[in-house]
């Protein structure tokens, strides 16, 4: 699809994330004068900011080959033993979502992280024996939204354990610039800063609204992205100009008409929208704190002033 070819392939080309960016240069570079295998890798940080993409990049920076899978899928030991038996020497091994991998498939994984080795329990009773076979050395790269569910025994075998943090206004302009050069769509960089301003910290945000805007713009604006004709589109599909969606909205209205700002409990708020405790807190929750909408309380989730003031709403006293 074309979103893979919007993904840069060498840190080079990777923009933003600058200290987890010079750091995995230094890993990477000291595994290959050493002709090691990388450390286990463990990048956390909310969705779409380049979690997936940085581990190709590593796979193609140490030159090995990626396999892919994530937590939910590996659904029981014998799924990661066969997974682990077919890795070739010096492969990443890319889980997303490891926070989800369940308790007996991790316990296969400790001793495959730790000593490249793959413990079989033959027979069963008093007369079953474990029998070790080895792996190649291989690294593996978990992604995951939330660090602190995963088990710190799981934690603890990542060598490197590094955070994305969400992307700058300037770093998703030149992304969105790279994006429509690789697109062949003309676009100023005032119609990219356009873009970059609603796309919520975030790439494939930023990609997504691209894409959208250049449909419009191809249709009714001759084709060039300026600051107008992305404005134009972005209010057509109803991001407003924080880059909050419709569920956002939901959201925040729901905590204000319904619970006077708040404090209310995620399982409230979000059974009262529709959407699952985890995605709330996990997918939304997250950008509305760091705009300082929404703020997370001893006693529940409170909307803040700056909330009334961009709804255009009166604060109850
Ligand atoms: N496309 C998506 N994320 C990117 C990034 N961090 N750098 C460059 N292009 C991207």
């Amino acid at each position: 699809p074309v979103e893979f070819s919007l993904r840069p392939k060498y840190l080079d080309d990777y923009i933003g994330q600058t200290r987890v960016k010079d750091n995995l240069k230094v890993y990477i570079e000291a595994a290959r004068m050493r002709g090691d295998s990388l450390d286990h890798v463990l990048l956390y940080g909310p969705p779409g900011l380049g979690k997936t993409t940085l581990s190709h990049i590593i796979a193609n920076e140490m030159g090995v080959q990626v396999r892919a899978t994530s937590g939910p899928a590996i659904e029981r030991p014998g799924d990661l033993a066969a997974i682990l038996t077919n890795l070739e020497q010096g492969d990443l091994l890319f889980i997303d979502e490891i926070h989800r991998l369940n308790r007996s498939v991790e316990e296969v994984l400790y001793p495959a992280m730790e000593d490249f080795a793959l413990d079989i329990v033959i027979g069963k009773g008093p007369s079953a024996r474990s029998v070790r076979l080895d792996l190649p050395p291989f690294t593996l790269v978990g992604a995951t939204t939330r660090a602190g569910s995963l088990s710190s025994p799981l934690r603890d075998r990542f060598g490197v354990v590094s955070r994305l943090e969400y992307y700058t206004q300037e770093q998703l302009t030149l992304i969105v610039m790279r994006a429509a050069d690789l697109m062949r769509v003309a676009i100023r960089e005032d119609g990219a800063e356009e873009i970059a301003c609603r796309a919520r910290g975030t790439p494939r945000v930023a990609n997504r609204l691209l894409k959208r805007v250049r449909d419009f713009v191809q249709v009714k604006a001759e084709g060039v992205i300026t600051a107008e004709t992305a404005r134009d589109a972005l209010d057509r599909i109803q991001v407003d100009k924080l880059g909050l969606d419709e569920v956002d909205h939901k959201l925040l209205r729901s905590i204000m008409e319904h619970f006077r700002g708040g404090p209310v409990g995620l399982e409230t708020i979000a059974a009262t929208i529709g959407e699952e405790a985890h995605t709330v807190e996990d997918v939304y929750e997250p950008y509305l704190m760091q705009t300082g909408l929404l703020q997370r309380t001893p006693r529940g989730r409170m909307v803040t002033p700056r909330c009334y003031q961009h709804f255009g709403v009166e604060m109850p006293k």
